[in-house]
């Protein structure tokens, strides 16, 4: 068991007294845990069930169908599903409920809810409804509280990284050329499952040479090369928390100078960053310092030309780097996301759907790259846009390169920050 009674209890002090401030007496706000989803053609069949973030997050719990609800005066109250004999004959019962104060049957909750006569009931858990209006304002509040993790939850997160950190250190022993990037990719899940993870958080990332380059690289039989970058974008996750982790590997020690100042750009920016993830300091300018060292790093290695003022304010680097630098983690790869952030603005380029001001208890990811792809640097307008401020004789010595990317989950703390995944090694060779 990840999280006590008591774990549970202050989460939902935090939350309730929050919500206090804008609920009234005779309102409540509802929390269901969703409903299993069928596979298409699949007679009995289910994905995986993966209760919603929020339910889980105020219950442990991790069964379908069930909700939690708050009002004032009630307080929290559980409605529970009963462990049925069908079940008991297809499936053992989950070993990770917590063990609380039961909570009221399930098949209670209409005759619950006539009886309180509440002027307007909350759903903010998994549905189907647009919350809009004061709906908006609660799950915004609920997001906002969830999104600073508290001790057990960076806890489990620590553990996590560990687990993540074999897997890699795995790779590190084994790769060579001559394998393939879905040799890799077993090499890897293999361990962290057998280290404890319970599924992967996203679907592993593998890219050797061009293919480092495309940013979700789903690993193919395409084989490891001499002198080359493979680029692992991998977690591990127990009961939906994970890591998300990035790490570029050299395939051979005698990599080329052009492959290490390439790494080596990215890791400076990278480290960067991280040092300025901090409370108070807003994201936006902490991509921007990745945008702007990463600029500058591609015009020192000749590929950029031209006026440096220019280069930053054309946004060139969005031909480089076309991502936002990182995003909040934790509870799923991407935690609370900012969904209150109806209109994310562009900066150097790159939509930021997270556009924060840190806090203490953030746990955001911190990942520059620079890649060389293929589809953006054909482009015909890209070309045109950036006809003068791109060295394209220069560029073409290095696209065989793919790409880089660093990534890692930094914690935002009272002094400062701590690299949560600092556990997972980069590449000595580099
Ligand atoms: N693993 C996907 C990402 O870095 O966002
Ligand atoms: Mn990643
Ligand atoms: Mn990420």
């Amino acid at each position: 068991m990840f999280f006590t009674v008591k774990d549970i209890q202050k989460r939902r002090e935090k939350l309730g007294s929050k919500w206090n401030e804008i609920l009234r007496d005779d309102e409540a706000v509802l929390i269901y845990s969703g409903e299993p989803v069928p596979k298409p053609g699949g007679l009995d069949q289910h994905y995986p069930f993966i209760p919603h973030p929020a339910y889980y997050w105020l219950t442990a719990r991790r069964r379908e169908d069930e909700i939690v609800l708050y009002n004032k005066n009630t307080g929290w109250v559980e409605f529970q599903k009963e462990f049925t004999i069908e079940q008991a004959i297809w499936e053992a019962e989950k070993d990770d409920l917590l063990v609380s104060e039961p909570g009221l049957n399930i098949n209670h909750l209409k005759d619950y809810l006539e009886k309180q006569k509440f002027s307007s009931v909350y759903n903010l858990g998994q549905t189907s409804d647009i919350i809009v209006g004061k709906a908006f304002e609660l799950r915004t509040m609920l997001d906002q509280t969830r999104r600073k993790k508290d001790e057990a939850e960076i806890k489990l997160i620590k553990h996590i990284a560990e687990i993540a950190a074999f897997g890699y250190k795995e790779i590190e022993r084994i790769l060579k050329p001559g394998m393939s990037e879905r040799e890799i990719q077993i090499a890897y899940e293999s361990v962290i499952f057998r280290h404890g993870s319970h599924t992967i958080p996203y679907d592993t990332i593998i890219g050797c040479g061009t293919n480092a380059a495309i940013l979700h690289a789903l690993p193919t039989r395409k084989i490891i090369r001499e002198q080359e970058f493979v680029l692992v974008d991998a977690g591990a996750d127990v009961f939906d928390y994970c890591v998300d982790v990035t790490r570029t590997f050299p395939s051979t020690a005698n990599i080329s100078s052009q492959h290490k100042d390439l790494y080596q750009l990215v890791l400076k920016t990278e480290l960067e960053c991280i040092e300025m993830t901090k409370a108070d300091t807003f994201w936006r300018d902490v991509h921007a310092k990745a945008a702007i060292m990463l600029t500058e790093g591609l015009y020192d290695l000749g590929i950029l030309r031209g006026n440096m003022q220019r280069l930053i304010e054309k946004e060139v680097i969005s031909v480089f780097f076309p991502h936002g630098l990182g995003h909040l983690v934790g509870l799923r790869v991407r935690d609370t996301g900012q969904e209150e952030n109806l209109e994310p603005k562009h900066y150097f380029g790159s939509r930021l759907r997270v556009d924060i001001q840190l806090e203490q208890g953030h746990l955001i990811t911190v990942e520059p790259g620079i890649y060389f792809m293929q589809a953006l640097l054909d482009s015909p307008d890209v070309q045109k846009k950036f006809k003068e401020e791109i060295d394209w004789l220069e560029l073409e010595k290095w696209k065989h390169i793919g790409g880089v990317r660093i990534e890692d989950n930094v914690l935002v703390t009272e002094a400062g920050n701590e690299n949560l995944t600092l556990c997972v090694p980069k590449s000595a060779e580099l």
